[in-house]
């Protein structure tokens, strides 16, 4: 109880400061993607600092700020920054951010992230559709109590990423000329990256690209009821990053050159929801 509790609490705070938002869409931006959130109009920013319950970041390029307002003109919560479970909260870091978007009446949740590429023919710089994930965490954000308020003890996971949204993604960059790649991210609790043989391991189980993210995010969305959808940023080769000694600036460095072509993605992608709604 008391976690939704927090919960309650966290989305009562943010209808105070943004009164009469009422966002559709949440989008979580990960590592150096937060120029995303510039696109918005008509925006409310809170520091995740005053929203009880939400977490901290403190990895370099994650401001941490919760932005509501409309993108591609569909009313959407942006979370500007992330925890990962290495940084010490574990595997539901995200739980309250996640749980009151939902709370405040989105329906869908579009998650982005840096990955490495697992793929030899997936270069950096590219954008991957996440089609599947592989959990490699160690865990599960679920593990614990289950509140039946907010999903089902066993949550369903076989289409995890749903596959109109994925098939809005694939259609929304051919129109837009986005070099879109597709494939299973591996989710791996990090923060050590992935050792040569683990890549060759990864490769044999079927994944594409190897992050340290995604994966809770996505459980803890399903189990709530959001329908997901998500975007990696290929910033490298699996592997490589961990033979140079600014294996985190690197990262941030190759989302820039492909935070722009993911601004128009997604906008793209809420925009045509925003045009099938109005349809309705
Ligand atoms: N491994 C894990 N996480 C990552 C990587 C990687 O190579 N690149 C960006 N995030």
């Amino acid at each position: 109880m008391f976690e939704q509790a927090d919960t309650v609490e966290a989305a009562r705070a943010i209808q105070q400061r943004a009164p009469g938002i009422a966002p559709i869409a949440a989008v979580v931006l990960g590592s150096g993607l937060a120029g995303v959130a510039a696109s918005m109009a008509d925006t409310v920013a809170i520091d995740y600092d005053d929203l009880p319950g939400f977490p901290v970041p403190v990895v370099d390029g994650h401001p941490g700020r919760l932005v509501l307002g409309t993108l591609g003109g569909l009313p959407t919560a942006c979370l500007v920054g992330r925890v990962h479970a290495y940084e010490g909260d574990g595997l539901a870091a995200m739980r309250t951010p996640i749980r009151a978007a939902r709370l405040l009446g989105c329906e869908l949740i579009h998650l982005t992230c840096a990955a490495g590429a697992v793929d030899p023919d997936l270069a950096p710089g590219r954008l991957m559709a996440v089609r599947d994930h592989l959990n490699l965490m160690g865990g599960d954000p679920l593990v614990g109590r289950n509140e039946p308020e907010v999903g089902p003890r066993f949550p369903e996971m076989t289409r995890a990423y749903d596959p109109d949204l994925l098939a809005l993604q694939r259609d929304v960059a051919a129109e837009s000329g986005v070099d879109l790649a597709e494939g299973v991210y591996a989710g791996m609790l990090g923060p050590s990256f992935e050792t040569t043989a683990e890549v060759r391991m990864l490769r044999v189980l079927g994944a594409d690209a190897v992050g340290m993210s995604l994966v809770p995010e996505c459980i803890l969305a399903r189990h709530c009821g959001l329908r997901v959808s998500a975007t990696a940023v290929i910033t490298n080769a699996a592997g490589a990053a961990t033979r140079f000694a600014d294996g985190h600036a690197r990262t941030l460095a190759a989302s820039d050159t492909a935070a722009g072509a993911l601004a128009g993605l997604v906008a793209g992608c809420l925009s045509r929801l925003a045009a099938d709604r109005d349809a309705c």
